[in-house]
């Protein structure tokens, strides 16, 4: 969370705003809560720059062709759901050259301490990735990709917190070393759904195979919900209302009457799971209703996304090149 003070401060000025996401398959609820949704709402509150992270989609993703076409996906379903680009820079990060040339610079201060505390890369090693250099130095990417732009907020889920405080780390260590260059930036993280939980309640994530796809087929969303885990309640039985991935899931895409109600009929008992979930697939349904509308106008037109991603791309280059300029002169280069 941004300080009270320090976002009314933010106000006064023009406030950069950024943050991306990687192309490395269906985009998902947790995707579209934790950051999409927020990013949506904060392209009106100041200039904010939204990318497709290829780069970092290359440490899981090694198909060109895949990677072609889940860049596209994503560039489509990003515009489905609001990203506004009269309002938001929308651009590729392989298309904008001073990020790696930052990313070399930092890493060049970076301490090795601080990216083996880094928990995704552990996390991506327990879950079998080959522990390539690319996944170690991760967060160095991440934080050239911040730092390039002067960024002062960056909309993320609560995952990508601790590479926020690597990219805040990597500033204080630089502007010491070689005088004031870089912005310090500050994450912002949805309260409510810092993490969305996936179909088995853990977080929703690609690589846990838990996902729900924001623009999933109808027949293959119904059969998700219905297998969604639950505890073994009796239909007679009121039902556990905490922790359950279930309400979870419905407070996001629910009227808050209509979740109120769910809740009061857990508790009373009578209803059995499986009544719930028809109701949680029938909220998700209609809450991504105009946004597939959306989306198949957007397919209708397929110059549109290569339209937005050129613009959006000279728009990253010029502030890039601008800081880049900077941080060259500060170092010695
Ligand atoms: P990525 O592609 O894994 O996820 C994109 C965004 O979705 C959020 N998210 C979630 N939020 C809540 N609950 C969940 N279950 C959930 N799953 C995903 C993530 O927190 C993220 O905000 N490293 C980043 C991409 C990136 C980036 C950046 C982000 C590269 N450079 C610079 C911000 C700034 C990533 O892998 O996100």
């Amino acid at each position: 969370m941004i300080p009270f003070l320090q976002l009314v401060s933010l106000f006064l000025t023009t406030m950069r705003i950024l943050s991306g996401i990687q192309p490395s398959g269906t985009l998902h609820l947790g995707n579209y809560f934790g950051m999409m949704k927020p990013a949506i709402e904060w392209q009106d509150r100041g200039e904010a720059l939204y990318f497709i992270a290829d780069l970092h989609a290359l440490t899981t993703v090694q198909d060109a062709a895949e990677l072609r076409s889940n860049v596209r996906d994503v560039a489509v379903d990003f515009l489905a759901c609001g990203l506004d680009p009269a309002k938001a820079c929308f651009f590729q990060q392989s298309q904008v050259p001073a990020i790696t040339e930052l990313a070399w610079i930092l890493s060049t201060l970076t301490p090795m301490g601080l990216l083996e505390r880094c928990h995704s890369y552990k996390d991506k090693l327990a879950k079998g990735l080959a522990p390539t250099h690319g996944l170690f130095a991760y967060p160095v990417l991440m934080a050239a990709d911040i730092l390039i732009y002067d960024s002062d907020v960056v909309p993320v889920g609560k995952d990508q917190k601790q590479h926020i405080e690597v990219a805040r780390d990597l500033v204080l260590k630089f502007n010491d070393t070689f005088g004031d260059t870089l912005k310090l930036p500050e994450p912002s993280i949805p309260d409510h759904t810092a993490v969305v939980p996936g179909l088995d309640g853990e977080k929703m994530s690609k690589s846990y195979r838990n996902t729900i796809g924001m623009f999933e087929e109808e027949k293959s969303l119904r059969k998700k919900i219905m297998s969604l885990k639950t505890d073994s309640s009796p239909m007679e039985a009121p039902k556990p209302v905490e922790n359950s991935t279930l309400l979870d899931l419905y407070k996001l895409v629910a009227s808050p009457s209509d979740h109120s109600q769910m809740v009061a009929e857990f508790l009373a008992g009578g209803i059995g799971y499986g009544d719930f979930k028809k109701r949680l697939f029938g909220a998700i349904w209609e809450y991504f209703g105009p946004m597939r509308t959306r989306r198949e106008e957007i397919l209708a037109h397929p110059d549109l996304v290569d339209t937005v991603l050129r613009e959006g791309r000279e728009k990253a280059n010029g502030i890039a090149d601008g800081v880049m300029a900077r941080v060259r002169t500060a170092v010695g280069l």
